[in-house]
């Protein structure tokens, strides 16, 4: 499928999309939207590509929502459109996403970062939640998932003061797995991204969705969550593989089976 507001491109097991509107700083239109999760949809059901990276350009990762095209939408447009429903389709995603984020990552921007697996960040990273400033909130999870990942106050402050973050200060609150030099984000990215995509596909599918139902529900059931993904992996060609390469002392076969 051709595109128009974003570019495409694999690099061995890795599929990248680079949002592409530099002249509205990457603000997510409709089109781009749809274009993103179109791509990373299809990635995601690509079995050569094990892991994805979204990641904008060099000033702006995004800037959020397209404001000019929702500045005169009534409420009953923009819920008859499903305008921010439409970033929920993030969560259907099986396989790892890396967010690689240099510049401006505000309002949808930052959404989209947070709603990935990880972050890499150039040192130039400013991720915010500006939606205050023009009469709104978050509304493509940011709210809720700042609250989880960086707890009550630094969530509120961002949400209803527009305080910004630095890279600094996103690595230091665990908002980003890493921070590199501008000229390093992107193939940092990629090489994380390529390190898991290397691995048992069906092992790092599991440990995913694991690890997000903690963000879900309480220590008991996710515990139980856990144990019903880690069963059925020994259902695998790839446990046995694992385990038996580990035992002969060489590198594992995948199969992704
Ligand atoms: N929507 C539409 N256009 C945008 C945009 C956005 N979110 N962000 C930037 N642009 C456009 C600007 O209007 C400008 O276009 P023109 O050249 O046609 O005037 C162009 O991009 C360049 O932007 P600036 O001139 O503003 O560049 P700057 O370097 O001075 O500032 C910025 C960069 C700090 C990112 C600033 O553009 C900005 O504050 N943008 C808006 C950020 C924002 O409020 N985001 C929240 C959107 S609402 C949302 O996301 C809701 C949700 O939860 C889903």
């Amino acid at each position: 499928m051709s595109y128009t507001t974003i570019l495409t491109e694999t690099r061995g097991r890795v599929g990248l999309v680079t949002l592409n509107r530099p002249q509205a700083m990457n603000a997510f239109n409709q089109t781009m939207l749809t274009e993103l999760f179109d791509a990373l949809e299809t990635f995601d059901h690509d079995e050569n590509i094990g892991a994805m990276v979204v990641t904008g350009n060099e000033k702006a990762f995004a800037a959020g929502a397209d404001i000019k095209e929702m500045a005169e939408a009534s409420t009953v447009e923009m819920i008859r459109q499903g305008r921010v429903e439409k970033w929920d389709r993030i969560r259907g995603l099986k396989k790892p996403v890396l967010a690689a984020v240099s510049g401006w990552a505000l309002g949808g921007g930052c959404e989209l970062a947070i709603s990935c697996d990880m972050i890499v960040a150039s040192e130039t990273a400013k991720f915010g939640q500006p939606e205050i400033t023009i009469g709104v909130i978050p509304g493509a999870g940011g709210t809720q998932r700042l609250a989880r990942l960086l707890g009550k106050y630094l969530a509120m402050e961002m949400v209803i003061n527009n305080r910004t973050l630095s890279a600094a200060e996103a690595l230091q609150f665990g908002l980003a797995n890493r921070v590199v030099p501008k000229e390093k984000y992107l193939d940092e990215a990629i090489a994380l991204a390529q390190e898991i995509a290397e691995r048992a596909p069906m092992a790092v599918r599991m440990a995913k969705d694991a690890v997000n139902a903690a963000f879900e529900t309480t220590l008991t059931e996710g515990l139980k969550a856990e144990k019903r993904n880690f069963y059925p992996l020994f259902a695998t060609e790839d446990q046995k593989e694992g385990m038996k390469a580990f035992i002969e002392k060489r590198k594992a076969n995948w199969k992704g089976k």
